[in-house]
């Protein structure tokens, strides 16, 4: 400032230093390339129908008529409409009590109207009678302040890469919209306004516009998505249509079963990792089965009881445990007969009705020989073994009772002896247990979850808790009927006990082809499908009454991406975990490698300057983790795969089976 008026005082003509500076600065951009010279077309002709921009040709269409009824999502076919289209609406506000004014007028006209063809002894016209009534009832609800009143502008503009496909694709758009009822008209010789109407700016250059009240002009809203935010619950995911949260109380339905169907890989354990962790935080119990030992790392870190079952485990379940509670009008001898003989027809295979009465007389004598018959007092005592019902079978005198007796030896003596030939030695303490089947032979996977779930199912009646039930790879159950028929008769009863059962499956067909497959579908209040393969969508498009639209997402989705169903809502949701989260439940194996190195390297350091075990490291962790649900904000601890040559800070099933004294 002080050198501007220096000159100004040496030479009172000069030019302030400021307005020279614009000067400058206006030569200097005017030279500079800017981002619009970058963005902008080569050209831009318009023409009476068209506007060709570069080498894109685009069309606007207006719409001057709607039908007099609509239903909600109504322009679904125009949004989903299989070309590249933008489409703008404009919804105009009016000040309702111009709006009265008008209509009290043109009541009044339309009385006169029909008044008069009646004096003039005219049949009256039905059209303006209908058109009376609509006003009236219009009136009646702006005067009462339940509706208001807008107007609506509704645009569309085509691209095309030549003028050929730009009339085709017209057509097309002009019929869905007649399709709709609507009636379209070409923005000739309005073509540039009409395409910058159609920008995403928010001008209406064209301003043409029907009348609507607020319900019908909520019909037009073209993401019909509903939010799934509730007070309660855990948080599955993020809504795809408005970026909402998903959250959600399983409880709060009429059940809390869910399925879960997809490709293998999709995330189905993933997310079922996910909630079953959060949910935990909220005190309620988990309870897993697990065939293919996924759930191992996250059990590990959170101080969950991991139970293995193989050939030399120490873990055993005997399947004629009783649960020793009496239920009133329920003969509980009566009900382990009947689970028992679904549970031998998976072991054995189909059985005649001969058989199936020889078994049934053999369970009921294996019984009696332990003392143990209806009355529930007797019930105490401890149960037989599969091996006393195999004596009993080789005791009687059928010839078919033999055969029996040697389609069951393999499971007591021979190859196949495993879990189930001792007493039980489990317990279900912990808040998150977990059962896998993974060391078992493939043939023995599905008589074991049956047997575990049965298991599970008997201490589930007996102490009643919120809990979640998470098979995995259920389809293993679905490949018996009668493991399919126990699945079922879970999923029916669980509400009752305060369960919630989860099946997660990637045999979609397997599952959807049984009755009994299908029964678990209908009895989940909550039905979760992600990344599916071409394959099967068809019949999941049948079961789930999927739109075209819906199918063409699950086909095209990421992992991790699909949509959740509950009740009456469909949401697209993605999964996503906080970071101390993933680490916990992915299992992919470059990831694991990677945090395995980094543990290492983390150890090193400890033992570099000490040369001492690094104790520390890993302790405190374990102590944490042991009550998981008083302290949830200790969880998120990262699985430390590092520490296997190190003293396993993690719970070790063998030290926590109640082993039989
Ligand atoms: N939402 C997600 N975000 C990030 N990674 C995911 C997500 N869902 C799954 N993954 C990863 O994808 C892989 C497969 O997931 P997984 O749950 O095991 O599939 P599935 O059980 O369906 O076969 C895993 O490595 C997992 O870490
Ligand atoms: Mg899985």
């Amino acid at each position: 400032m002080k050198l501007n008026k220096f000159i100004t005082q040496l030479n009172p003509k000069a030019k302030p230093l400021a307005s020279q500076e614009e000067e400058w600065s206006k030569a200097l951009a005017a030279g500079i390339v800017s981002v619009k010279d970058i963005i902008a077309p080569p050209a831009i002709e318009v023409d009476f129908d068209f506007i060709k921009i570069g080498t894109t040709y685009y069309r606007t269409i207006f719409v001057i008529g709607y039908p007099r009824y609509v239903q909600a999502n109504w322009l679904s076919p125009l949004i989903n409409f299989e070309h590249t289209l933008s489409t703008s609406m404009y919804v105009y506000p009016i000040e309702a009590k111009g709006v009265l004014d008008d209509l009290k007028r043109k009541i009044t006209e339309m009385e006169a109207t029909i008044t008069s063809d009646i004096q003039h002894g005219h049949v009256i016209d039905p059209s303006v009678q209908a058109a009376l009534d609509d006003a009236q009832v219009l009136q009646d609800e702006l005067v009462k302040g339940q509706e208001r009143f807008f107007q609506f502008g509704l645009y569309v503009t085509i691209p095309a890469d030549t003028l050929e496909e730009l009339d085709t694709f017209s057509k097309q758009v002009e019929s869905t919209l007649g399709s709709l009822s609507l009636v379209p008209k070409h923005a000739t010789l309005q073509m540039e306004d009409a395409f910058k109407t159609t920008l995403p700016e928010g001008i209406d250059h064209l301003y043409i516009t029907r009348n609507m009240d607020t319900t019908s002009l909520a019909t037009t809203f073209p993401f019909t998505s509903s939010s799934l935010t509730s007070n309660t619950g855990v948080m599955y995911g993020i809504n795809e249509h408005n970026g909402s949260l998903v959250i959600f109380d399983r409880f709060t339905q009429e059940n809390a079963n869910s399925v879960i169907f997809a490709k293998s890989g999709a995330g189905k354990s993933y997310m079922v990792k996910l909630e079953a962790l959060r949910s935990l935080m909220f005190g309620t119990e988990i309870i897993i089965i697990d065939p293919e030992e996924e759930y191992k790392s996250l059990s590990d870190a959170i101080g969950g009881e991991y139970i293995s079952f193989d050939f030399d485990s120490p873990a055993k379940i005997n399947p004629f445990d009783l649960s020793g509670v009496y239920e009133e009008d329920e003969n509980e001898l009566g009900l382990k007969i009947l689970s028992l003989h679904g549970f031998l027809k998976v072991v054995m295979g189909k059985l005649t009705p001969t058989e199936d009465a020889i078994i049934d007389r053999a369970l009921v004598a294996t019984y009696k020989a332990k003392g143990i018959t209806p009355d529930p007092t007797t019930q105490k005592k401890e149960p037989p073994l599969m091996e006393d019902l195999y004596k009993a079978l080789i005791g009687m005198e059928e010839p078919q009772a033999k055969g029996l007796a040697d389609r069951l030896e393999k499971f007591v003596k021979g190859s196949l002896i495993g879990i189930f030939n001792q007493q039980s030695n489990i317990d279900i303490k912990n808040t998150f247990t977990v059962f896998s089947v993974k060391n078992l032979e493939e043939e023995l996977r599905p008589i074991a979850m049956h047997l575990i779930l049965d298991f599970i199912w008997t201490r589930v009646k007996n102490d009643i808790k919120k809990r979640l039930l998470i098979v995995d790879e259920a389809w293993y159950m679905m490949q018996h009927a009668d493991s399919a028929t126990f699945m079922y008769s879970i999923a029916k009863r669980a509400r009752k006990y305060y369960l919630g059962l989860t099946t997660i499956s990637q045999d979609v067909e397997d599952i959807l082809a049984s009755d009994y497959g299908k029964a678990i579908v209908t009895n989940s209040s909550i039905q979760i499908l992600l990344k599916q393969s071409p394959a099967s969508i068809d019949k999941l498009g049948e079961v789930f009454y999927l739109s075209e639209g819906e199918k063409h997402l699950l086909l095209a989705s990421d992992v991790g991406e699909g949509i959740f169903f509950a009740g009456p809502n469909h949401v697209a949701i993605r999964v996503i975990a906080a970071p101390d989260e993933h680490a916990l439940v992915t299992t992919d194996p470059k990831e694991l490698l990677e945090m395995r190195q980094k543990s290492q390297d983390v150890l090193k350091q400890f033992e570099e300057p000490t040369g001492e075990q690094p104790q520390p490291a890993v302790q405190p962790q374990v102590q944490q983790a042991r009550a998981p649900v008083e302290q949830p904000q200790t969880i998120p601890v990262p699985p430390q795969p590092q520490v296997q040559n190190q003293p396993q800070p993690t719970p070790n099933p063998q030290q926590t089976i109640d082993l039989p004294n």
